[in-house]
């Protein structure tokens, strides 16, 4: 679920340097990344902190600057010159933060299977949660429900039947 968000979150910076890079586009990413470091602080860190602390410790320092990044964007006027570059550093400070979790903490936890089964649930919920109780940018919901696992039931609310679980 972890390795879809960030799947889904290359892809949308993929689609900022190669097309129109938009600010409309770049509100989106933030609010992405906002609802994927949530679901990671508050679950998946915690558990991580009792493996190794000081793992935990950087990423949640790697966290606060992405953070940091993202209020810069959602501060600054839509037209300015700095959107681009700022999006772009955002999009280098988050490529090297997956990798390493995707090569170093996820391969860490893997042998802890029920956990991970339990925390999936709980991000599962918590993410909906986050993505529904805001107002979501427009090109968020056609962007993150396409080809993620994630689809909308017929009552137009998120629904996770093919997330995996
Ligand atoms: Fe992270
Ligand atoms: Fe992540």
């Amino acid at each position: 679920m972890l390795i879809n968000d960030h799947m889904r979150i290359k892809r949308m910076f993929r689609g900022f340097t190669r097309w129109t890079g938009d600010h409309d586009l770049a509100m989106a990413i933030g609010y992405e990344l906002t609802a994927h470091a949530t679901i990671e602080e508050e679950i998946l860190y915690p558990f991580l902190r009792q493996v190794d602390a000081r793992l935990a410790d950087h990423a949640e320092e790697e966290h606060a600057e992405v953070k940091a990044l993202i209020t810069r964007l959602q501060e600054m006027d839509p037209e300015s010159k700095s959107l681009r570059p700022t999006v772009l550093r955002l999009k280098f400070d988050v490529e090297a933060h997956v990798e390493e979790e995707e090569h170093k903490v996820f391969p860490l936890l893997a042998p802890y299977k029920q956990e991970l089964f339990d925390m999936g649930r709980q991000m599962v919920t918590r993410q909906q949660e986050l993505l529904q109780n805001r107002d979501a940018p427009k090109a968020l919901t056609k962007l993150a429900t396409s080809n993620t696992g994630w689809g909308r039931n017929s009552s137009g609310r998120l629904d996770v039947a093919n997330a995996g679980w």
